[in-house]
């Protein structure tokens, strides 16, 4: 059941303003059909987006990537971001939008040149990750990687995400982290990092993994607090030895995960809790948003 609140906020989609409720989809539209489209998740500061910028890069190298025109100018999005903003109270929200290959018979091939993309757009209230994870961390799960071979792009075909999110669920713990041929990847919806030795290692930016907006800023942190950062394959047994995990993503930030299958993460005074090194991109993180949004 979905509550008053959200059947009434205001979405857009396709050029009008309209309550949830009364927002409509064909069910011959490519986005459910075939999960046919790509999306974005946008945080919002004091209604200022976090990294503009890089989301729109990341939309048009999304939008290049399944071939599908962008419907708008950069311009364009940002007006439609500040006005989707301007619907809610709330300071903090994260915005999400996509844009699907629009509706038409159903036929794998691509529908004909002139087939109008659907572009829908929700804003909610940014909802923090909350304090026992914020302070405890996260406990994760390993599991096989068996999403296909570009998620590097950011689509919305998600079943794959889905089914390790569930896994994880199932099993009493917040989250996974994924593996595919003995290396690691990333978790259900965020990128992981690992910490060993003082050094931030970073899986890299390929087919493999989605490249979240948080990569280049996690690199602009570690440069700025003075942890070395290495982008290399990472295999399994140096995740299980890993000092520290951490996760990020738009929504949560940067959180820390503390606990790999039932076995406490780190060592000395951290064993099983939040490490030092996320404690210093934590503040930095706090740093960006209040530099970039005020
Ligand atoms: N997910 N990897 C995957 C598979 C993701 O789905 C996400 C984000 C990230 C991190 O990207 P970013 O830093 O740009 O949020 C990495 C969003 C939050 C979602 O699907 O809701």
């Amino acid at each position: 059941m979905m509550p008053p609140e959200l059947l009434n906020r205001i979405v857009y989609l396709n050029g009008e303003w309209l309550p949830l409720k009364d927002a409509k989809v064909s069910v011959l539209d490519r986005g459910f059909i075939f999960g046919d489209g790509i999306y974005e998740v946008v945080a919002l500061y004091n209604k200022k987006p976090f990294r503009m910028e890089q989301h729109l890069d990341r939309l048009e190298r999304s939008l290049a990537k399944i071939k599908l025109k962008n419907p708008f100018t950069r311009e364009g999005w940002k007006d439609l971001v500040a006005k989707l903003a301007a619907t809610l109270p709330d300071p903090d929200q994260f915005i999400y939008f996509q844009i699907t290959r629009g509706v038409a018979k159903r036929d794998f091939g691509f529908p004909s040149a002139d087939t109008v993309p659907t572009v829908f757009a929700i804003t909610s209230p940014f909802e923090p990750v909350p304090k026992a994870q914020r302070e405890g961390g996260l406990s994760l799960i390993k599991l096989p990687d068996l999403r296909w071979l570009r998620c590097d792009v950011k689509v919305v075909s998600l079943l794959g995400a889905v089914l390790a999110k569930q896994d994880a669920l199932d099993e009493g713990v917040h989250d996974c982290v994924m593996f595919r041929d003995g290396y690691l990847t990333e978790s259900s919806s965020a990128n992981v990092w690992i910490v060993k030795d003082g050094k931030m290692i970073a899986p890299p930016r390929d087919n493999l993994i989605l490249e979240g907006i948080r990569y280049g800023l996690m690199q602009e942190m570690a440069e700025a607090t003075g942890v070395p950062f290495e982008v290399r394959k990472i295999t399994e047994a140096e995740v299980d030895a890993a000092d520290e995990i951490l996760i990020t993503s738009a929504t949560r930030e940067v959180v820390a995960g503390t606990v790999l299958n039932g076995k406490p993460v780190g060592k000395g005074d951290y064993v099983g809790k939040p490490g030092p090194v996320y404690h210093k991109f934590y503040a930095a993180y706090q740093d960006a948003k209040k530099r970039l949004c005020g």
